[in-house]
Formats: structure tokens, C-alpha cells, sequence
């Protein structure tokens, strides 16, 4: 399995009050799963996606990455597993706007220290381009372009780095129906290249295009189901 998640609780602090956002999750994802997160807005499922993610700590528990507790590495060891095993695709698209669809995919190479490994993939961006259907865009600015096209220019970027697993937050949240299934679709062919997709979303419809779908109420998982056919 990738990842493992242990009893994981978070609890939030702000000005003497807390709040238990996360209560007691036990999950284990294997490799190559297409998983949808869903729930109630507040239940907790950004929260856990963040925490999945490296990008925030639990309050208890154990979160082990391919057998090693993420509690006992340093900074250093999140960064590099945020730039290279995680992909992120967040609802907003968080695009650098005036940049070009090609400057905004090849954007997190600048984290890469390995010459030859960070060759290898500016030359693969114009293939990545390709296969997600905005080649013809390649040197147009993000600012120009469809919801659509500019989740198609995020998700390049989240590909970029060759990663394990893509988590995706709400990522048809900004687009229309038609454009949201066209999104779920590159996705889905995605997961079936091997990727490994975890998808939170309050959507039916996404949710519905996922093989297995965990369904989070109060920060507990209250249901967890897998497709058979
Ligand atoms: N940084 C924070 N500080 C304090 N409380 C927080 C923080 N982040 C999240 N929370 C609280 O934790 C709960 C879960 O939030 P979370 O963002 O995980 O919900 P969600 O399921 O993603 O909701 P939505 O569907 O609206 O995005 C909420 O009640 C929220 O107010
Ligand atoms: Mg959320």
C-alpha cells in the first residue's frame, strides 16, 4: 500500500477555542486506487487531504508513506515528497496567470535538483501538453484560456514531476457540468495509466466516476465503498 493512515485526529486552535476536525481516521490506499473523498462542507475532507498531502501534520496518530511515518521526517523530506510524490490539483487552479501554459506546467521543475531527470521532463511537457488536449496552447497566457483548459494546465503541472499520487481538492468545483466530466475524464485515464487518485469533492456525479468512495461526516468516516463491476 502507499499510504496508511492511523487513528489520525486533528484539532484546530485558534484564540482558546478548538475544534476536533478530524476524529479517529483509520484508512490504507494501495497503489494504483481512484478514490473519491466526499462529505458535508466542514467535515473535514480538505483537512485530511492536507494532511495526506504533507501539508499540514495530524494532532495524533500515525501517518505512514510506503511504510515510513511521515511524523519522523524533517522539512526538507515533506518539501521534496510534496514536489515529487504528490501531484496537487486544487478548485481554483492556482495558476500563475501571466505566465504561459508551458511556464506555468514546467514550473515545478525549478525544484529539481537532478540535471538529467529535469531535461527529460522539459522535454516531456510538450507530450504531457499533448496527451492532456492543450498542445495548441502551449505559449498562450493562462489568463486566456477556459475554467477547462486552465484545470487541464493544472493538472499538466501536478504531472510534471512524474508523481505517485495525484490529489485533487474540489477540482471541477470552478467548471460547468460538461467541462467537469471532460476533467474526470483525463482523471480517469490518468488512474489508468497506474496513477493513483484520491478526488475530494461534494459532487455526485464526480464521486460517481470513482472506483471507491470514502464519505466523511464530523471527521469520521462513516462509510467506505468500492465499486465491484
Ligand atoms: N486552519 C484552521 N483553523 C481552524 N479551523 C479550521 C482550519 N481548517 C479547517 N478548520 C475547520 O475544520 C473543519 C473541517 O474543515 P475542512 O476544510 O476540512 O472541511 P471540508 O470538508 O473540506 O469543507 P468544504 O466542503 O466546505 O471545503 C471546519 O469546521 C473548519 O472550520
Ligand atoms: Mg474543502
Amino acid at each position: 500500500m502507499i499510504i496508511k493512515l492511523k487513528d489520525v485526529t486533528k484539532k484546530f486552535t485558534t484564540n482558546d477555542l478548538s475544534f476536533q476536525a478530524l476524529a479517529g481516521i483509520t484508512l490504507s490506499v494501495n497503489e494504483g486506487e481512484f478514490i473519491a473523498i466526499t462529505g458535508t462542507s466542514g467535515s473535514g475532507k480538505t483537512t485530511l487531504l492536507n494532511i495526506i498531502g504533507c501539508l499540514d501534520g495530524q494532532t495524533s496518530g500515525e501517518y505512514l508513506i510506503m511504510g515510513e511515518s511521515v511524523g519522523k521526517f524533517d522539512e526538507a523530506r515533506k518539501a521534496s515528497l510534496r514536489n515529487e510524490v504528490f501531484g496537487f490539483v486544487l478548485q481554483d487552479f492556482a495558476l500563475v496567470e501571466h505566465y504561459t501554459v508551458r511556464q506555468n506546467v514546467t514550473l515545478p521543475l525549478m525544484y529539481v535538483k537532478d540535471k538529467k531527470k529535469k531535461k527529460g521532463r522539459e522535454n516531456g511537457a510538450k507530450d504531457l501538453l499533448a496527451k492532456l488536449g492543450i498542445e495548441h496552447k502551449e505559449k498562450e497566457r493562462t489568463a486566456l484560456l477556459s475554467g477547462g483548459q486552465k484545470q487541464r494546465v493544472a493538472i499538466g503541472r501536478a504531472l510534471i514531476n512524474e508523481p505517485k499520487l495525484i490529489l485533487a481538492d474540489e477540482p471541477t468545483g470552478a467548471l460547468d457540468q460538461k467541462t467537469s466530466k471532460d476533467i474526470m475524464e483525463v482523471l480517469k485515464k490518468l488512474n489508468e495509466e497506474g496513477k493513483t487518485v484520491i478526488v475530494v469533492t461534494h459532487d455526485p456525479f464526480v464521486a460517481n466516476c470513482c472506483k471507491r468512495v470514502i464519505q466523511l461526516e464530523d471527521g469520521k468516516i462513516v462509510s467506505d465503498t468500492t465499486r465491484t463491476a
